[in-house]
């Protein structure tokens, strides 16, 4: 089986193709995202919009890229449908990218010059997320699936995110190859889902059943990384850069400042497993009104340093006393914020330390950020049932999709 997913929640454009070779070995033929942040860095965060008008540019482009690079892509030498069918197709075509004129300006020359690939099955994001970027890939795969005759299986976003670290990825001559972890193994298992839009605590006891255990109540961990960078001139996406600039703080000739500039650890203590962020972007806020501009500047290694720690610490406390009450085998992290080596280190040794026994899986950084890898493994754990194949005509972007 070859699949073909989509990814177009944020502000990344993802396709990827995934297939079983000879050896019946999950293997990511491509991985293509499409970065969008130099777009909305101006903004100091995602534009509805300008997504929008991003994706509807990038997808086709990134669909040839990724067909070419898994030996898929072929010219349509001899195209044998009557003219009146050929039209009735072009016209449906329209109707499906009415609102994407863009993409409808890019899509309809490929699939004219192109043969229609060995692709089995589309996979697509179609929630949580921003709605009209979710639209753009929601309705590219259903233009494709209606022109290929292909079925679809629909993915929320989070289910990516948690499907990406719950395979081993290894690199093996220019692709990945995939082994699947026997879940029972793994099961009961505590998912920290932190991203740009999320901060969530999930249980999952059974293959593909999770139960929400905690969430932001205000901003997700990513969203206070990227507000604190935009409050220190550092761009957009904050995270990145805060954590680059953060590993120039030497604690030994900072000493003092580190401690001067201590920041809360919101609901660090509070007995249950929700987060807050919001307080820690204004509590950074505060303190940066409090100092003269110059003293910003040369402190601001220190700052992203308390920053970090602050948002790591929580992040940390609280999937730990989470694994040990839900007496979980593995603890999971995924998400753009779990790209965060401070994090990723800090939740590594504290498990090694307090919580031996459970194990500690996330994918390598560039599986944690949007992609649509993530996608397409989520859907190859959800193709053993055939009721997760859908028609293109029940796809539908939910902007507010829960697990
Ligand atoms: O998962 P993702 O690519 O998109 C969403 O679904 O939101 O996450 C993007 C978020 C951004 O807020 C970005 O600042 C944050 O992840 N991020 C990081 C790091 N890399 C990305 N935060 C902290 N440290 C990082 N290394
Ligand atoms: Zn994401």
């Amino acid at each position: 089986m070859k699949i073909l997913a989509i990814e177009t929640s944020c502000d990344d454009s993802g396709i990827a193709i995934l297939g079983k070779d000879e050896n019946n070995q999950l293997k990511i033929m491509a991985n293509l995202v499409s970065s969008q942040t130099k777009i909305h860095a101006p903004w100091g965060g995602v534009v509805p919009t300008l997504a929008k008008r991003e994706h509807q540019r990038n997808l086709t482009p990134l669909l040839i890229q990724a067909l070419k690079k898994s030996n898929l892509l072929l010219p349509q030498l001899f195209d044998s449908a009557p003219q009146n069918a050929r039209l009735r197709s072009e016209n449906k075509i329209r109707e499906i990218l009415s609102r994407e004129p863009d993409l409808l300006k890019k899509l309809l020359p490929f699939l004219k010059k192109y043969q229609k690939p060995a692709i089995d099955v589309l996979v697509v994001t179609v929630g949580p997320g921003l709605e009209p970027a979710l639209w753009v890939g929601v309705n590219f795969a259903r233009a494709l699936a209606y022109f290929w005759n292909l079925p679809v299986i629909p993915i929320n976003h989070l289910e990516g995110h948690m499907a990406a670290g719950f395979f081993q990825l290894e690199k093996t001559g220019g692709t990945y190859n995939l082994q699947a972890t026997s879940y029972k193994l793994l099961l009961p298992a505590v998912c920290l889902v932190v991203s740009g839009g999320h901060t969530s605590l999930f249980l999952m006891k059974k293959f593909g059943r999770f139960e929400i255990i905690g969430e932001t109540r205000d901003d997700a961990a990513g969203e206070a990384f990227d507000k604190a960078a935009k409050m220190l001139n550092l761009g957009y996406p904050g995270g990145p850069a805060i954590a680059k600039i953060a590993a120039k703080f030497k604690p030994t000739s900072y000493n003092l400042q580190a401690t001067i500039y201590k920041l809360p650890r919101p609901m660090i203590n509070s007995g249950d497993f929700d987060f807050s962020f919001s307080g820690l972007k204004t509590a950074l806020l505060y303190q940066l009104q409090k100092m003269a501009s110059k003293e910003i500047k040369e402190k601001t290694p220190a700052l992203c340093a308390e920053f970090q720690q602050a948002a790591a610490d929580v992040l940390v406390s609280k999937t730990i006393k989470a694994a040990q009450k839900f007496n979980a085998k593995t603890v999971l992290i995924s998400g753009g914020v779990a790209a965060n080596e401070l994090l990723r280190q800090t939740l590594a040794e504290k498990l090694k330390k307090e919580a031996p026994k459970i194990s500690f899986l996330s994918p390598a950084p560039k599986f944690c950020t949007d992609n649509a890898a993530m996608i397409g493994l989520a859907a190859f754990q959800k193709s053993r049932r055939k009721s997760a194949f859908k028609s293109w005509r029940a796809l539908r972007a939910q902007a507010n999709l829960r697990l």
